[in-house]
């Protein structure tokens, strides 16, 4: 089969690789019929991560199942899935928790499996003609339809970031008439703003710097600040004094001028607002910190990594940031951080979709044959004009 595989930095190649096979009796064999790239994909794409060469990419899997081993008993051959992005047991501690995104069985490295991602276990990612899905009576989430129908691009959303943008929101305590700051205007940023809309959410601010995509953002009712006009914590404060919330006549709550609930939906590959040429890790989260009201909540969906060969100095290589930490705790924001658990709203954002609530595709900018997926990581590597590339198996 054809495969998309990671060589160095930069640096991947469509191959021809061994087809997978049912290798333990729980696995099934699963043809792709949609996968995605991944604002994930890109730290590996970019180099700053530890990822050897050889690596078959993708976490964000949906197709059709081809066969199946003798221990799966629900999931069974021609079922339409998608499948999260998260590898897993369902059976340990965690996994029974909720923590599906910290399974303690699957990486013999640490908790927490994926595919096609580095450390995160021996399993060959879905950027690929088929794949072999472990667990699968766990993994797969069966999808009413026909594989390439109107809703194909909706569904393959939930292997990944409809449910991490959701997440997010858990993490950011959003619920009905809150206010949302969002850094990040990428595919998870404008699914969080999109997730946030759906709780109720009274103003949601998304902060990006590329116009294309926020001007998607605004296309579902979110205030877009460009931050190259300058400081976007001060642009949603002096927006927010035009509100009702925090005009004078509501002493004390002129100390409520941020937001109440906070998403860093961008991660350690942060623009520098200075020299947005350079990442600076520390960015987001120093102006989260100054953004969110005291007492409210901060999601860090964006990923922080251990390790990052291409940072600027030796702590930030650590993954130690200068982070304005005091600040939090004096005004008491709770922050979560982590990756999602895909598969605790898996099932009722298929619903929504199936159901016509959500319809989280208006962020797909591109769909693509195997053949040019390198130029298409190329161009989502920009974060400018291709807001989310998908594949077509
Ligand atoms: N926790 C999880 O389970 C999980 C799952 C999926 C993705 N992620 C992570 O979420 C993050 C976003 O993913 P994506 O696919 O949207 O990626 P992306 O790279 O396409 O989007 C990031 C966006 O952030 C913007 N940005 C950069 N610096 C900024 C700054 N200083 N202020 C405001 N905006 C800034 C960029 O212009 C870009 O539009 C990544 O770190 C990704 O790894 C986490
Ligand atoms: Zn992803
Ligand atoms: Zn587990």
């Amino acid at each position: 089969m054809k495969a998309v595989v990671y060589e160095g930095p930069r640096s991947i190649n469509v191959k021809e690789v061994p087809d997978p096979k049912i290798e333990k009796p729980n696995d099934a064999i699963v043809r792709l019929t949609t996968s995605a790239i991944c604002g994930s994909d890109l730290h590996m794409y970019d180099g700053h991560t530890p990822a050897k060469g050889g690596m078959i990419l993708g976490h964000e899997p949906m197709g059709v199942v081809e066969e199946v081993g003798e221990g799966v008993n629900i999931i069974k051959e021609g079922d339409r899935v998608v499948m999260p992005f998260n590898v897993a047991c369902g059976t340990c501690l965690n996994c029974l928790k909720g923590y599906s995104s910290a399974c303690l069985t699957m990486n013999p490295a640490s908790a927490g499996a994926a595919y096609g991602y580095v450390e995160m276990g021996p399993y060959p990612g879905c950027q690929a003609e088929q794949m072999r899905v472990p667990q699968a009576d766990w993994a797969c989430l069966q999808l009413p339809g026909k594989p390439g129908d109107d809703k194909e691009d909706d569904y393959v959303l939930l292997a990944d970031i409809f449910p991490t943008a959701y997440h997010a929101t858990e993490l950011a305590n959003v619920s009905a008439g809150k206010t949302v700051g969002i850094f990040g205007a990428g595919p998870v940023g404008l699914l969080s703003a999109y997730c946030s809309i759906l709780r109720g959410a009274s103003e949601v601010y998304v902060v990006d710097k590329s116009e294309k995509r926020l001007e998607l953002a605004k296309s579902i009712g979110a205030i877009p600040i460009n931050f190259t006009e300058g400081d976007p914590v001060k642009q949603i404060m002096e927006l927010r004094q035009e509100t009702a919330v925090v005009n004078e006549s509501l002493h004390p709550e002129e100390k409520l001028m941020g937001v109440e609930c906070g998403i860093d939906a961008v991660g350690y590959q942060a623009y520098d607002r200075q020299d947005p040429a350079q990442f600076n890790p520390n960015q987001v989260l120093s102006d989260l910190a100054r953004l969110i009201n005291p007492a409210g909540h901060l999601g860090v969906i964006g990923v922080y990594v251990k390790e990052d060969p291409k940072a600027r100095n030796e702590l930030e290589k650590n993954g130690i940031l200068a982070i304005p930490f005091g600040m939090m705790w004096m005004k008491g924001i709770s922050i979560g951080t982590g990756q999602a658990p895909a598969k605790n709203y898996q099932a009722y954002l298929r619903d929504m979709i199936t159901n016509g609530k959500a319809k989280p595709s208006f962020i797909i900018s591109d769909r693509v044959p195997i053949s040019e997926v390198p130029q298409a990581y190329k161009e989502f590597d920009k974060r400018d004009d291709v807001t989310k590339a998908v594949i077509k198996l």
